[in-house]
């Protein structure tokens, strides 16, 4: 399993999910034009799409089809994009630089910010449920990715990462708040694929584990980039945790330890998969892909 496997795996989720992305979005005729430009501003922009390729990956591994978790893995992809529309305003992290264009609110004012990430986040649930009829599976996916957006998932999150600023917490705190903030909706999009393709049981149940364990890697490795990242890779200004006094895993731990727990996080995500065989091979790719990424 190599970084090309896992990067080969999120370019080919991420041209499905941009092509449904971009149809969806040609629905939006009754939406003022100003609106839709700035979804689309932050939307295609880039990004790696990881979400969206969970959902899509674990749907496939399942079923041998990717189709069934289409719906969701937008779905999943406009949540993860409204929320960074909104941590970049000047009352969350005050960052100007996304996805390697300037930040929505320095194009389009914070108003449009605000209400381009409402937009996002409120129809993410209008693309899941049109769809929701055709599998009886989708209305407990709605359900646990509301879960995982909302007041205990990323919203609460992101409320202990501003309540953490300037605090030295320990390592208890630490690990909530990145579960909650990020962790939560990761683990919800694989959940989400496998739901979707009629997982249960004992598939179901090492899936959760394995997304939990890459989701806290994911955060780990993010609050490491923003350490050691290059702006022109990772999109957004470097040292952006440091200005803000953000409790992070390199501001807690130092680097070096801050690289061994987000190996041994990813260790057991790999542990996870161990009854599958070779088609968590996507899953093993990206699971190193995660800790080892410089963007
Ligand atoms: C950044 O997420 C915010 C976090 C939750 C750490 P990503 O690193 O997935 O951002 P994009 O989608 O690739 O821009
Ligand atoms: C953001 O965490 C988590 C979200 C829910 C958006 P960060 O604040 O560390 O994300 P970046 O580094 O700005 O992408
Ligand atoms: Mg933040
Ligand atoms: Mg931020
Ligand atoms: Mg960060």
């Amino acid at each position: 399993m190599t970084q090309a496997d896992a990067n080969a795996f999120l370019a080919e989720k991420a041209r499905k999910v941009e092509r449904a992305l971009e149809s969806y979005l040609g629905t939006w005729k009754n939406a003022p034009n100003t609106l839709r430009e700035a979804v689309q501003y932050s939307l295609f922009a880039g990004g790696k799409r990881l979400r969206p390729a969970l959902a899509l990956g674990a749907c496939e591994m399942i079923c041998g089809d990717d189709a069934p978790a289409l719906p969701a893995a937008c779905a999943l992809e406009m949540i993860h994009t409204y929320s960074l529309i909104h941590d970049d305003l000047p009352a969350m992290d005050n960052d100007d630089l996304r996805r390697g264009r300037p930040t929505l609110h320095k194009v389009s004012g914070e108003a449009m910010a605000i209400l381009a990430g409402d937009a996002l986040l409120t129809m993410a649930f209008h693309v899941m449920a049109r769809d929701a009829r055709s599998n009886p599976a989708a209305i407990q996916v709605i359900a646990e990715i509301a879960e995982a957006a909302g007041a205990w998932g990323m919203a609460g999150g992101q409320v202990m990462d501003m309540a953490n600023e300037g605090q030295r917490i320990d390592i208890k705190r630490l690990i909530l708040t990145h579960a909650l903030k990020t962790g939560a909706l990761i683990g919800a999009a694989v959940r989400a694929g496998a739901l979707l393709a009629g997982a249960k049981g004992e598939a179901i149940e090492s899936l959760t584990r394995f997304g939990e364990a890459i989701g806290l890697a994911f955060q780990i490795a993010d609050d490491i980039l923003d350490v050691t990242g290059s702006e022109a890779a990772i999109g957004k200004p470097v040292g952006s945790d440091v200005a803000n006094e953000k409790a992070t895993y390199p501001a807690l731990f130092g680097l070096e330890q801050s690289r061994k727990l987000a190996n041994e996080t990813a260790q057991q995500a790999l542990d996870a998969l161990a009854e599958f065989g070779p088609e968590a091979d996507h899953f093993r790719a990206l699971a190193h892909f995660i800790v080892n990424r410089d963007r």
